[in-house]
């Protein structure tokens, strides 16, 4: 086993329900106890992890009375302060109860979207409470498995209308928190609103405060779909509305598996944190939030195993990082990029000051252009993946 050590500069924050994930599955009871908030906070914290984060029932059961609730609280505040670890974002359950069963934000009923906005506000007054910055949605339950029973637009509608009233409370307090919607195909719902991040973003530019709405895309949810994830990431980095991210490992399109990150496409992983680390304007971070772990540890382990894939997930991906280092370092892959006109892409396509009459009157561009030669002379992709495969299994 290696022996990278993470630091709070790492930024790694864990959820609550993803150590504290009894393991219990749509067809088997729990293989573990639960896990105390208190215990969850200390163990990360002595792994190196930066950050907990957390639903609201995760922290305090369902229906607690006040007095119960304050006492979890309390317990997990005490317990923050004892290791210094922090909470940078928070998030609301609204997919456990029956109550939300036709959804949240989007119920065709509207006494249960009153009273999932209220759910979420007063998890909200906690999160400014405990510091966070970041507000997660992910509408679980916001969607249909009978399409002709939902009027998606009117569900929109009323998606558009709940975080507007999220954002006016959040602002109307001076939490200046910041949204981070998160796409989800379908599970548990057979279709879910807003199911890629493409749709997320698009969505976002409708909301009455969309500058403080960004997006939490999730390894596995994109891959569900069979999308390129990094490339998901990069257009929201494009964007301006990478707010969050949940990083874990998924085989391909089958049910949510919440791997530990790299555990699924080790490749796509790799070129993630290349794109996270050295992906900036100037080679450096391209994203500065926390590195959230958003996985279950699998049902087959004991409390052990538990901690040992916290651990590994933030293993794997400082060996990520160091390897996509060493990949960038090397002077091969430079010139394999050189080979492959990689740089000549941030070249703008028009010259400057070229009018739109320039172009058309230039018969390099077309008329004299011989499209024949310029199709003939290969990329060298093949050498550059190989390169990056290489780097992957420490063969260089
Ligand atoms: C999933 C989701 C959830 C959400 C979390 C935040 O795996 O289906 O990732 O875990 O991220 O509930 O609200
Ligand atoms: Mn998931
Ligand atoms: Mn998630």
């Amino acid at each position: 086993m290696s022996t990278l050590q993470p630091t709070r500069e790492d930024k790694f924050s864990f959820g609550l329900w993803t150590v504290g994930w009894p393991a219990r599955d749509p067809f088997g009871d729990a293989t573990r106890p639960p896990l105390d908030a208190v215990e969850a906070v200390e163990r990360l914290s002595d792994l190196g992890a930066y950050g907990i984060t957390f639903h609201d029932d995760d922290l305090v059961p369902f229906g607690s009375d006040d007095t119960t609730r304050e006492q979890h609280i309390k317990a997990f505040r005490a317990a923050l302060e004892r290791t210094g670890l922090v909470v940078p974002m928070v998030t609301t359950n609204l997919f456990t109860h029956p109550v939300f069963k036709e959804g949240g934000l989007t119920s065709n009923r509207r006494d249960v979207r009153r009273y999932a906005l209220r759910k979420v506000m007063r998890n909200m007054d906690l999160a400014a409470e405990l510091g966070a910055q970041t507000y997660v949605v992910w509408g679980g339950r916001e969607g249909s498995e009978v399409t002709s029973a939902k009027d998606v637009r009117a569900a929109l509608d009323r998606y558009r209308e709940g975080l507007d009233t999220l954002a006016e409370y959040s602002e109307s307090r001076g939490y200046g928190l910041r949204f981070a919607l998160e796409p989800k195909p379908n599970e548990p719902r057979g279709d879910i609103f807003l199911p890629t991040v493409g749709h997320a973003i698009a969505f976002i530019e409708k909301l009455e405060h969309s500058e403080l709405f960004g997006v939490n895309p999730e390894v596995g949810h994109e891959q569900m779909s069979n999308l390129n994830f990094t490339h998901g990431i990069a257009q929201a980095l494009w964007q301006g509305k990478l707010f969050h991210i949940d990083l874990n490992g998924q085989k391909g399109p089958k049910f949510d598996q919440d791997l530990i990150f790299g555990h699924g496409d080790i490749l796509d992983a790799f070129a993630l944190v290349d794109l996270l680390e050295n992906g900036g304007p100037d080679g450096g971070r391209a994203y500065d939030g926390p590195r959230h772990f958003d996985y279950k540890p699998l049902r087959t382990e004991d409390a052990d195993g538990v901690w040992a894939s916290a651990a590994a997930n933030m293993q794997t991906y400082l060996l990520l990082k160091e390897r996509a280092r060493a990949y960038r370092a090397d002077p091969e892959v430079q010139e394999a990029l050189a080979a492959s006109s990689a740089q000549e892409l941030t070249t703008p396509t028009r010259g400057q000051g070229e009018s739109l009459e320039d172009l058309l009157a230039d018969r390099s561009a077309f008329e004299d252009f011989d499209a024949d030669a310029a199709g003939r002379p290969g990329y060298g992709y093949v050498r550059l993946s190989q390169l990056a495969v290489e780097h992957l299994l420490g063969a260089r």
